[in-house]
């Protein structure tokens, strides 16, 4: 596999096929989100929520194989070595975009998970499509706590099977205790959100444009980040 993609790619002449496999599909989910978007803007609910389902799994797809395949390979980020412009342009242009990149993606990627829950508690199918339903929309205590309970119970779980069984080092455990603390923090948050927009609707409006942004924004950083690595600063 590791060979397969430090082969030369196709869409520039230094770039290797894992970098141009994995750009093409950021290319593609982003765009995919931002064609739903699209399709919310024509009060198409139905076709909007599909897409978006579609993209959320073919993002969730592409991180996992991005994480196995290049073990967060952005080299760059190590040195200078994979990076073969000036040290001036690498200070101030490169790392700053990479680093802007890398935030946005986090954002993103939390955001949409928040988005997809909130889409389903905001709609109601009506007569075959999805509508946003305007009123207020809380998360009642109890259901708080259950969640919240739900989620310890599960980081819980988790901890003994990475203990007993995968033998994981303290790393790999405090990777997934950071993981399972924003799943919560995210939570706890929804209810600071649900007192600034009470309404479910326009929350869903808001937060979704944002979101969407903040694609539109990946895009753009992912985008120049590959032509600074792959071609016009290539290494020689
Ligand atoms: C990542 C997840 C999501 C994002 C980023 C998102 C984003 C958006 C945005 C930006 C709008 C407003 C469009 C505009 O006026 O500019 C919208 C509307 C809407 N969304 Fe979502 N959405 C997401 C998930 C969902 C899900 C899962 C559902 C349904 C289960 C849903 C149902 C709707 C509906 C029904 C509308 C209203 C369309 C209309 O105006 O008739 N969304 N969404």
């Amino acid at each position: 596999m590791k060979e397969i993609l430090e082969q030369p790619g196709f869409l520039a002449s230094s770039g290797t096929m894992g970098a141009d496999v994995s750009y093409l599909l950021a290319l593609v989910f982003t765009l995919l989100f931002l064609v739903a978007w699209r399709f919310a803007k024509k009060s198409e609910g139905t076709k909007h929520h599909k897409l978006i389902l579609v993209s959320m799994v073919s993002m969730v797809i592409y991180f996992v194989a991005y994480y196995y395949a290049r073990q967060l390979g952005v080299l760059s980020f190590e040195g200078k070595e994979g990076f073969g412009g000036p040290q001036e342009v690498y200070d101030n242009v490169f790392i700053p975009t990479l680093t802007t990149h890398l935030v946005l993606v986090t954002l993103g990627l939390i955001m949409a998970f928040y988005m997809l829950i909130e889409g389903f508690r905001a709609s109601e199918k009506v007569n075959g499509e999805y509508a946003l339903k305007a009123g207020d929309l809380k998360v009642s205590a109890k259901t708080f706590k259950i969640v919240m309970l739900t989620i310890i119970a599960l980081w819980g779980v988790n901890q003994i099977f990475l203990t007993a069984v995968r033998h994981a080092s303290m790393g790999v455990s405090i990777a997934w205790a950071l993981i399972f603390g924003t799943v919560a923090l995210v939570v706890s948050i929804e209810k600071g959100i649900e007192k600034l927009l009470p309404d479910g609707a326009r929350r869903h409006r808001i937060l979704g444009r944002g979101t969407m942004i903040i694609f539109g924004l990946i895009l753009i950083t992912s985008t120049a980040t590959y032509l600074m690595l792959y071609v016009i600063y290539p290494v020689k």
